[in-house]
């Protein structure tokens, strides 16, 4: 046990005793790497990859098995313009990524990801990814939502490489094995309590509880790279796994650092309605279409061009409209059905076999026979800790919008680059993981020199993290953690949903403040160390709530619709006022929020392409 202060765990050093925190002194082992890689999803597994092959001592600490990391449940694609199925060209990407992200994206970053996406697949493919094949042996790749040829004038592109539906399972297990093959060092279930932030406000490390054996781990590094993910379960029903909850996000806001965008949260047309579970936007890239009570496919009405095919946002709020106006399927009208029976059954078979059988367990459906029952379901944050294309935390500080914050990364959708902007377009996201994971190593190559001396950590470091976890392990209020993550969710689910009004988004604001405030009364019943699921699930929900506050507030103060953030009493964008990133910080003792905001990077990287002027958004 860690209270004993006898601990060395793997590569650890000798421990020193921390201050006594009620009554009890916990024992840090320390490690000092060059960089530490926090979450072993597809972002943190090749910017860790990136940084072992370039000879750097690197840890990656991750609060679950790498493979269970939450990319594995990534199902229709990652998009690259290879061109292998119809013309195609990077430009075009950048377009479509521009016109989707509601001109919110960040322009410049835009350009990286869309330029190195093809090398980025290519070097999947090499890495031993199974992508599906055309006839030829090239990479199969399908249509998905908002990806269009020709800036948008031509026909939808084929752009989603795809291994089957399960492309994000092929690529997790994939970068897994090739860090195993270099000297990457794994800490596999040690959870992230805290930043370690020195005075000057550098990011020297983190700590880390190993929920095994509750040792208490104190990693020193040159570099610390947040890959922790959303925070999807801020909300009642999501795609996303359970330990989707934003863990990097909530070390963020506690060392006083801002967020970005929070208000933006992609609502994924096609959750199994009840289970939220993801039937891949590909089902309709390979032809599947919804349909409501009427058997009408009313995105011909919504999206007259893309029609199935629009963009999420778009799609998500054409489904609920059409729940709102009594046309909803169902007993109590409240989904839509999403048509596959139409279909071959070999290519159901061939191209997607995941969501057949998901479709069978979860929603009792036979997809070659019967329609699936489906709900727009939270799917994805494109709001999170502000970066350059480097993978540098940015903060605002002395006027300067864009400060690098010493010593912190961040990638994946933990990180806000910002590539999506007010909405991301489908299979943008895996290969935002792999672009800007490589990006994050490549920046660690060039700025940390392999095992040079790292100054001593300043006295008392990590001892924040020790304060809260204790003070976690020992809250003896009235309400369970459950309790309080219950009404969190429910208020997230129905006061900043896919449509949203000032009156709704002042009353969620009243209810997420209520709900943080009685979080000062949380119980935690196991005092233990030792897979403490109940001191986890609370330092989780503590994570939680402080990002759904923001969202709330960040959405209250949006006073325009842009993206997946639709105001009805605002319905139109707002450029004059808001093409502008909202960046929000939290002071988590006084329980406050002070919203700030950051110019949108209206510029490109290279000659090759001019800035993307805004127009209006029509599918
Ligand atoms: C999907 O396959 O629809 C999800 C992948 C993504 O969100 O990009």
């Amino acid at each position: 046990m860690a209270e004993n202060g006898s601990l060395n765990g793997t590569g650890g050093q000798p421990h020193r005793t921390a201050p006594a925190q009620n009554g009890k002194a916990y024992g840090f082992v320390d490690h000092t790497f060059d960089v530490v890689v926090v979450g072993a999803g597809g972002a943190g597994l090749r910017a860790t990859l990136g940084c072992a092959q370039a000879g750097l001592k690197t840890a990656c600490v991750t609060k679950v098995f790498p493979t269970r990391s939450h990319t594995v449940a990534a199902q229709g694609g990652v998009a690259a313009s290879l061109g292998n199925m119809g013309k195609d060209d990077w430009r075009w990407h950048m377009y479509d990524t521009v016109k989707g992200s509601d001109w919110l994206g960040d322009q410049d970053a835009i350009e990286y990801l869309v330029r190195n996406a093809p090398q980025a697949v290519y070097e999947l493919e090499h890495f031993g990814v199974p992508f599906s094949r055309t006839e030829d042996g090239k990479i199969y790749q399908r249509p998905f939502g908002g990806m269009t040829t020709e800036f948008g004038e031509g026909p939808p592109a084929q752009r989603t490489c795809a291994a089957a539906d399960r492309t994000g399972h092929a690529i997790l297990h994939t970068l897994y094995g090739q860090s195993l093959r270099h000297a990457t060092e794994f800490f596999i279930e040690y959870f992230a309590i805290d930043l370690i932030m020195d005075e000057e406000g550098v990011c020297r490390g983190v700590v880390a509880l190993c929920l095994d054996d509750g040792s208490i781990h104190r990693f020193r590094a040159k570099k610390t790279i947040l890959a922790t993910g959303g925070y999807g379960r801020a909300y009642f029903s999501a795609t996303s796994a359970h330990t989707c909850t934003g863990d990097g996000g909530g070390m963020v806001l506690r060392a006083g650092l801002p967020l970005q965008d929070m208000e933006f949260v992609q609502f994924h047309p096609t959750g199994i309605y009840g289970a939220g579970c993801l039937i891949t936007e590909g089902a309709r890239g390979e032809g599947g279409y919804l349909t409501n009570s009427e058997g009408e496919r009313f995105m011909e009405r919504y999206a007259p061009s893309a029609k199935d095919l629009a963009s999420r946002d778009v799609v998500s709020r054409s489904m609920t409209m059409e729940i709102r106006e009594g046309r909803g399927v169902g007993k109590t009208k409240d989904h839509i059905f999403l048509h596959l029976d139409h279909l071959d059954p070999a290519v159901l078979h061939e191209r997607l076999p995941g969501i057949s059988e998901s479709a069978r367990i979860f929603a009792g459906v036979d997809v070659t026979k019967e329609p699936i029952p489906v709900l727009p379901t939270v799917h994805y944050n494109m709001g999170g800790i502000p970066t350059n294309f480097h993978g540098e935390v940015l903060t605002k500080k002395d006027g300067d919008p864009d400060a690098v914050v010493p010593g912190l990364m961040a990638v994946g959708e933990a990180g806000c680059v910002s590539v999506h902007g007010a909405n991301r377009l489908g299979s943008n996201s895996l290969i935002d993981l792999v672009v800007f994971g490589r990006a994050a190593a490549l920046r660690c190559a060039e700025t940390v020199k392999a095992g040079e001396d790292q100054p001593e950590l300043p006295s008392g470091a990590g001892d924040n993290a020790l304060g809260r976890l204790d003070r976690f392990r020992y809250a003896d209020g009235a309400t369970p953690t459950a309790e309080l993550r219950d009404r969190m969710q429910r208020t997230m689910q129905s006061n900043c949903a896919v449509f949203r009004t000032g009156e709704v988004l002042e009353e969620g604001h009243h209810k997420i403040h209520e709900v943080w405030k009685a979080s000062d009364d949380i119980r935690v019943t196991d005092r233990s160390l030792i897979w403490n699921t109940d001191l986890i699930e609370s330092l989780e929900y503590d994570n939680l709530i402080a990002q759904a506050v923001v969202t709330m507030d960040s959405a209250r103060n949006r006073t325009e619709s842009r993206g997946a953030h639709a105001r009805e009493d605002f319905p139109d964008r707002d450029d004059a006022n808001w093409m502008k990133h909202t960046l929000a910080f939290c002071d988590t003792v006084d329980k406050t929020i002070t919203l700030e905001d950051r110019p949108v990077h209206s510029y490109t990287l290279s000659n090759q392409i001019d800035y993307i002027k805004p127009k209006k958004r029509v599918y």
